[in-house]
């Protein structure tokens, strides 16, 4: 059965890349309104993708933002039901002098596919469609499929926790696969068990009632803008710690153990440095950068504006200064109790020279998959299948507020079988997807299910 599927996978490559081009072609931006037809029209388009696949009840469910892309294929009430995630929605390209072609023009250079989405998820969702596809075609599918892709994904996915609370029957699954993360490279496969939570804030800082000559009023009145640099610097203390009271209360402490597990997995501190352009890493003291950036939860400025920032220079005091700040979790610290934590420390460190205005923009919870199921199983197996070599599971760093919501809504837990690379500048210019990481992940979705509806 599998030399079919492969036949059938290797037969079709050049339509299954030239799909993905397609869709790749639409700027599905949902952070800009300006786009807000661009994003339907991906929608559309992946509906048709999933109908074409094979997919049964495809539908467009309405959201107060964008729509959710649904599908199924229910073979039999006695199988189990894996639930497929992803999104259908982009990072904006900005700044888009620094990409090398343009972003919704994909080129294929280097093997890579070069286009905003080519990893982060357009690639990795299109794989699913056409490793189903290849299921169905030859007659593989080993049980049920639920396919459910959003849209909102980028920009906190405000409105998917209520549809999933709504839609409990419809998106009733054993197990949620999302190909939505990374491998360690494309010679060390792994698996991701683990991600962060997140905490978005943005704030307003307000000095005078109007922007002043900076000659005429400075020295006596505050500024904002240094204000805020002031009130943001003492938010880390020298070794790297968050400031705020009570931010690491209810961190997980990850044990020795796990700790020395964690250090198996191959790091190269000056080799990371240097695909970084930086001569030093900066983070929180007793910990390693794979720590400080999975376990450990961390404060970053996004943006920070205010003042005059045309060309050239202009004297002024101004009167606003700005910035969005993000707080990544993790497991056991809430994104709400967090964002209040913040908001009474920022008001309480303020002067009283000046006004402050703390919005949470958005949020979402940290988690750890198992290791000990049989769906963590199949998608080993399945990798050591495909990569020749038994995957390692790694904690990532990034967010995907979904699965935290999965496992409390639906108690659904879910695996993170992703096969970009942290290279892959997702969320940066030139953001690219390998081919071999493509055709990959077409081919190692069918043993997934394969191992996974066996073992059930
Ligand atoms: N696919 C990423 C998350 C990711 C990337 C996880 C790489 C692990 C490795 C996702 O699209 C994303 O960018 N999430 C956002 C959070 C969201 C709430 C805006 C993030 O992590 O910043
Ligand atoms: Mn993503
Ligand atoms: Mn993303």
């Amino acid at each position: 059965m599998f030399t079919q599927i492969n036949s059938y996978i290797e037969a079709n490559k050049d339509r299954f890349l030239n799909e993905l081009l397609e869709l790749l072609r639409i700027p599905s931006i949902s952070a800009d309104p300006t786009y807000k037809k661009d994003v339907l029209r991906t929608a559309d388009a992946v509906k048709e993708k999933l109908i074409s696949a094979g997919a049964d009840k495809v539908q467009l469910c309405p959201t107060p933002g964008y729509p959710i892309v649904y599908g199924e294929k229910i073979i039999s009430a006695k199988l189990p039901t894996v639930l497929v995630y992803g999104h259908y929605d982009v990072q904006p390209a900005d700044p888009l002098n620094l990409w090398t072609s343009p972003p919704f023009e994909p080129v294929i250079k280097n093997k890579k596919i070069y286009a905003r989405g080519s990893c982060d998820d357009k690639g990795q969702v299109y794989m699913h469609v056409k490793a189903f596809e290849a299921m169905m075609k030859t007659n593989s599918l080993p049980c049920n499929i639920k396919f459910m892709i959003e849209g909102e994904e980028e920009v906190g996915s405000a409105n998917l926790g209520n549809f999933v609370k709504a839609n409990k029957e419809k998106l009733k699954a054993d197990v949620v696969l999302i190909s939505d993360t990374s491998i360690l490279a494309n010679n060390i496969p792994s698996i991701t068990v683990g991600l962060r939570g997140l905490a978005y804030m943005e704030v307003e800082v307000t000095g005078p009632n109007r922007d002043l000559h900076s000659g005429v009023y400075g020295g006596a009145v505050a500024n904002p803008i240094n204000v805020l640099a002031e009130m943001i610097a003492s938010m880390k203390d020298k070794n790297g710690k968050i400031t705020i009271p009570g931010f690491y209360k209810d961190v997980e402490i990850v044990s020795k153990k796990e700790r020395a597990e964690m250090a198996k997995a191959p790091f190269s501190k000056k080799a990371y440095m240097k695909d970084l352009g930086v001569v030093d890493l900066r983070g929180e003291k007793g910990y390693s950068p794979t720590e400080q950036t999975s376990i450990r939860p961390t404060l970053e400025l996004n943006g920070i504006w205010g003042g005059y920032m045309g060309e050239g220079a202009k004297t002024v005091l101004p009167s606003k200064a700005y910035a969005k700040i993000s707080m990544r979790l993790v497991p056991h610290q809430n994104s709400d109790k967090i964002s209040k934590l913040f908001e009474k420390h920022f008001k309480k460190i303020a002067p009283k020279s000046v006004k402050v205005i703390v919005t949470a923009l958005h949020g979402g919870e940290g988690v750890v998959t198992p290791t000990d199921s049989v769906a963590y199983a199949a998608a080993s197996r399945a990798m050591q299948d495909t990569f020749g070599k038994k995957p390692i599971p790694v904690r990532s760093g990034g967010s995907i507020p979904i699965v935290a919501l999965f496992e409390k809504e639906l108690s659904i837990k879910s695996v993170l079988m992703g096969f970009g690379l942290d290279s892959d500048n997702i969320h940066s210019p030139d953001e690219c997807y390998g081919l071999f990481n493509y055709f990959k992940g077409i081919e190692t979705i069918p043993l997934f299910f394969k191992y996974y509806a066996q073992n059930f």
